[in-house]
């Protein structure tokens, strides 16, 4: 049945794109491909050459277990420049293998398993500029040639144990070679010229190991080829025990070297002695001796009439000398130093140079002699300048010795009158003198790692470059005019120091130490400077450090160290967040004000409530509501008369006083019988709450009697309205309440709002406080009858 195709939906393509891309991924699983299109297949169990995209610029292979590559597996990856294949276990190259890789530039088949090496894998590496072929089995090379098509190569590695025969054709041809390392150590046969570039190579390392002490003459003809006045050598690996194996160097010497460099090497005085005999009149200026195992005393004088007046520069690296204890301290060197211009012993348990050999040191202008074993007892006679030694000295390093006293160091070097670099670093000297004599020349100052706590007047002012990092220093208050470079890393230091100390400085690297800000006033003293190391401090992230640092440092310095490492230490939240991720709120920002700002808000906002309390009597409300509660709670049992004290309770307000007083009271009081009123004036119980006391009264009190006037009403009746005390009586069902007017009220000129009045007015009869004489008599005989009480 035919199938009828219709195109993917969305959907459909979706999945089936991702499906592509996950066998896209599965094809170069083992394999971590980059942005620059660098496939680092390293380490993956691989055995053979894994598909990585063919866009590929790199591809390492290296640590696998790739036996061999066929025609097409490197086919689509022609745009290649590095194919790194080391150790493996190669034993078969296609020769067409590399026919695509036109563009390869290096490639590396070290430690492999390739017993012959073929011409036409190169064939089309037209491009390649590095080839790595060391420790291969293959054993010869040549006689035809194999790097012919490498028309571009530059370095070339090759050689191993296994190599056993070189033929001169076999490296024909190689006319750019800059660099040449050759591993031989068991060969057997070289064909003069085998090394002989048409131009000379920039370096050339030999691995030959024993060939020294086995078969000098093939040694002496490999030299021969790489022996040029233009050519860096360098013997690596090499046993130099007798005589007889140095005898090669002869060519070295005839081929005029002028670089020669030892590593790993182990040698005897016996070899050293021919060495410096074969190489007497050398063109030699450089000897370098790096990783060297010196079996033997240092008994030279054998070569103490041979000349090499050429040989500027001594370079000596980690001299292990076996014979340490019985070594004659290099006394019989003294035929080597007269001419050398600079001296490096470096880590070779040098603890004195004998004024014998330092009186011979008249050239020099480099000595460095740091990691030795220089104490302050050795420093003395190792920097004696008696008979004019050292007066060219430029450039002093006792950096990593057991120095302890820097006022010794000091006075020492007064008089070298040249000395502008000094390096004292990773010394003992915790302190500094007070005074200090320094050469006037002296610029440089390492005093790195010297556990220094405090600056003293000591340091001289003519330095342009102080280095005092890893020091305990907390303080820096020393003025440098010349300075232009400062170094405090690794202090504790809590603030910059001052600009003003400093009026040339370009360079301040204060990288860890206890900074805990800066801003812009703190960097504008500083009148030249350029460049600022300060990360890895306890910066405090405040507000105005934040935001200085995020907008404006920049308009004063370059931080040259990296913004992402200038990191918060407090507060505790913003710990180890970078300066510049840091987000604060108004609120932080802003503490001090927010707080206040808030804490007025709250004191208005009480103070309002207090006042508006105080306005509206809300606390008498709360007093009223509570009290008119209880006397609402009392039992409401009718009025028993012997429960009733007064006939009457008056009620008026101050303005009325004297009318009550010495009217009302002494009229109704001296009436027979008397009726018992009840003034607030006088029979309140003192002590008491006053609404406590109007209850009471009013409840103990047969009839209210209000005393009103215009004033009253106007301006009093207000509170009676607002008075639950009497709102029983206001209540116009109850009859208890009596009024007497003591002038005539308008019932319009009572306020509307005062309902209640209007009401009681309404509906009861009041009494009304005669003008006239003749009408009073009437007016207390009504009122006497209505505060009768009813004998019922
Ligand atoms: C490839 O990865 C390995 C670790 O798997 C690493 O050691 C190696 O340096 C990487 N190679 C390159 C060129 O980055
Ligand atoms: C290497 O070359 C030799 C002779 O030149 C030959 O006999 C041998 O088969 C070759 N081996 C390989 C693996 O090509
Ligand atoms: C050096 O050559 C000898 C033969 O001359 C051989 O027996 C020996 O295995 C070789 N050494 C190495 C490390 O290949
Ligand atoms: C190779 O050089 C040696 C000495 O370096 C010499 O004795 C010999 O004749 C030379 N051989 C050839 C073929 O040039
Ligand atoms: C080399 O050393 C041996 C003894 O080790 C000695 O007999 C011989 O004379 C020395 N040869 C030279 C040239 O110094
Ligand atoms: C100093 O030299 C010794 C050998 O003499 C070596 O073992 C040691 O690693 C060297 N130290 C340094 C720091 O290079
Ligand atoms: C002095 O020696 C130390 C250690 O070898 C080195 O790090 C430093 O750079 C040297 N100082 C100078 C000024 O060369
Ligand atoms: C000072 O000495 C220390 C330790 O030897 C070294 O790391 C540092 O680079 C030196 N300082 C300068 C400015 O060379
Ligand atoms: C800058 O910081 C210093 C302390 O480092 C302080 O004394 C000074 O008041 C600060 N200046 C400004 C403008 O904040």
């Amino acid at each position: 049945m035919p199938v009828r195709m219709r195109p993917l939906n969305a959907k459909e393509s979706v999945i089936l794109f991702t499906l592509i891309l996950a066998q896209g991924f599965d094809f170069c699983r083992s394999c971590n491909c980059d942005e620059q299109y660098f496939c680092n297949c390293s380490s993956n169990h691989l055995q053979h050459v894994p598909k990585v995209p063919a866009n590929a610029l790199g591809l390492d292979l290296s640590f696998n277990q790739i036996a061999s590559i066929g025609m097409n597996d490197l086919t689509p990856y022609s745009e290649l420049k590095t194919l790194n294949l080391h150790k493996n276990t190669l034993k078969f190259i296609h020769v067409e293998a590399f026919k695509s890789q036109h563009k390869l530039e290096v490639l590396d088949l070290s430690l492999n398993n390739l017993k012959n090496l073929s011409s036409s894998w190169f064939r089309e590496l037209k491009s390649l500029q590095q080839l790595n072929l060391v420790e291969n089995p293959y054993t010869t090379l040549g006689p035809a040639p194999i790097f012919q098509p490498l028309l571009n190569l530059r370095t070339l590695r090759f050689g191993s144990p296994s190599l056993r025969e070189i033929y001169k054709n076999g490296l024909d041809s190689l006319a750019h070679l800059d660099e040449v390392t050759f591993i031989g150590s068991n060969l057997s046969l070289y064909e003069n010229g085998s090394l002989k570039a048409a131009r000379p190579i920039g370096l050339v390392s030999l691995s030959l190991q024993n060939l020294f002490q086995n078969d000098p003459e093939l040694v002496s003809k490999v030299l021969q080829d790489v022996s040029h006045p233009e050519t860096l050598l360098i013997i690596k690996d090499a046993q130099l025990r007798t005589n007889t194996s140095t005898e090669p160097f002869k060519a070295t010497r005839e081929g005029g070297t002028k670089s020669l460099t030892f590593q790993d090497s182990c040698t005897t005085d016996e070899a050293l002695t021919s060495f410096l005999t074969v190489m007497d009149g050398s063109s030699l200026s450089y000897i370098g001796l790096e990783d060297i195992h010196l079996i033997g005393q240092g008994w030279w004088q054998k070569a103490s009439y041979t000349h090499y007046e050429n040989l500027h520069t001594a370079y000596i690296r980690n001299l292990d000398i076996q014979g340490f204890f019985e070594f004659s301290s290099m006394m019989q060197l003294g035929f080597l130093p007269v001419h050398l211009h600079r001296v490096s012993v470096i880590n070779g348990t040098v603890f004195v140079i004998p004024p014998i050999t330092t009186f011979l040191l008249k050239k020099l202008e480099y000595l460095d002699l740091s990691q030795n074993l220089l104490s302050d007892l050795t420093i003395e006679p190792t920097l004696s300048t008696s008979f004019g030694a050292y007066q060219n000295l430029i450039t002093l390093n006792v950096s990593q010795n057991v120095l302890k006293s820097l006022g010794l160091m000091s006075r020492l070097i007064t008089n070298l009158k040249s000395l502008i670099y000094l390096d004292v670093s990773h010394n003992s000297f915790v302190s500094m003198p007070e005074k200090c004599s320094w050469p006037a020349t002296l610029k440089f100052l390492n005093l790195s790692s010297t556990k220094i706590r405090k600056l003293t007047p000591c340091l001289p002012s003519s330095l342009t470059v102080l280095d005092l990092s890893e020091n305990d220093l907390t303080v820096f208050n020393q003025r440098f005019p010349q300075l232009t470079m400062l170094i405090l890393t690794g202090n504790r230091l809590m603030t910059l120091p001052h600009g003003e100390l400093f009026p040339r400085l370009q360079t301040l690297l204060i990288q860890r130490n206890a900074l805990r800000m800066f801003n812009s006033s703190d960097l504008k003293r500083f009148r030249e400077l350029q460049y600022l190391e300060a990360g890895y401090n306890n910066f405090v992230c405040s507000c105005e450090f934040v935001s200085f640092f995020r907008q404006d440092v920049d308009l004063f310095i370059t931080l040259r160290d990296g913004r992402g490492n200038y990191v918060c230490d407090t507060p505790f939240t913003l710990r180890g967040d970078a300066i510049d991720s840091v987000r604060l709120s108004v609120f932080e920002c802003y503490m001090i004000p927010a707080v206040s700002v808030l804490c007025s808000l709250i004191i208005i906002v009480l103070g309002l409530i207090v006042v508006t309390c105080h306005k509206l009597h809300v606390i008498w409300y709360l007093q009223m509501t509570k009290a008119w509660i209880q006397a609402k709670r009392k039992p409401a049992v009718g009025r028993l008369a012997e429960e009733l004290r007064y006939d009457a309770f008056v009620s008026y307000s101050q303005h009325d006083a004297e009318w009550v007083e010495e009217i009302l009271v002494p009229e109704l009081e001296s009436a027979h019988p008397p009726f018992a009123l009840c003034l607030h004036k006088r029979d309140f119980q003192p002590g008491r709450w006053i609404v406590d006391n109007i209850i009471d009264s009013i409840e103990k009190s047969h009839r209210t009697l209000f005393v009103l006037s215009e004033h009253f009403v106007t301006s009093e009746w207000c509170r009676y309205e607002l008075d639950f005390s009497h709102f029983r009586i206001v209540d116009e069902h109850n009859d208890s309440a009596v009024l007497v007017l003591l002038e005539p009220i308008k019932k319009e000129t009572i306020p509307k709002r005062f309902c209640k009045l209007r009401k009681i007015m309404n509906s009861r009869t009041y009494l009304e406080w005669p003008e006239e004489e003749e009408k009073r008599n009437e007016f207390w005989s009504n009122l006497r009858a209505v505060l009768q009480r009813d004998e019922c």
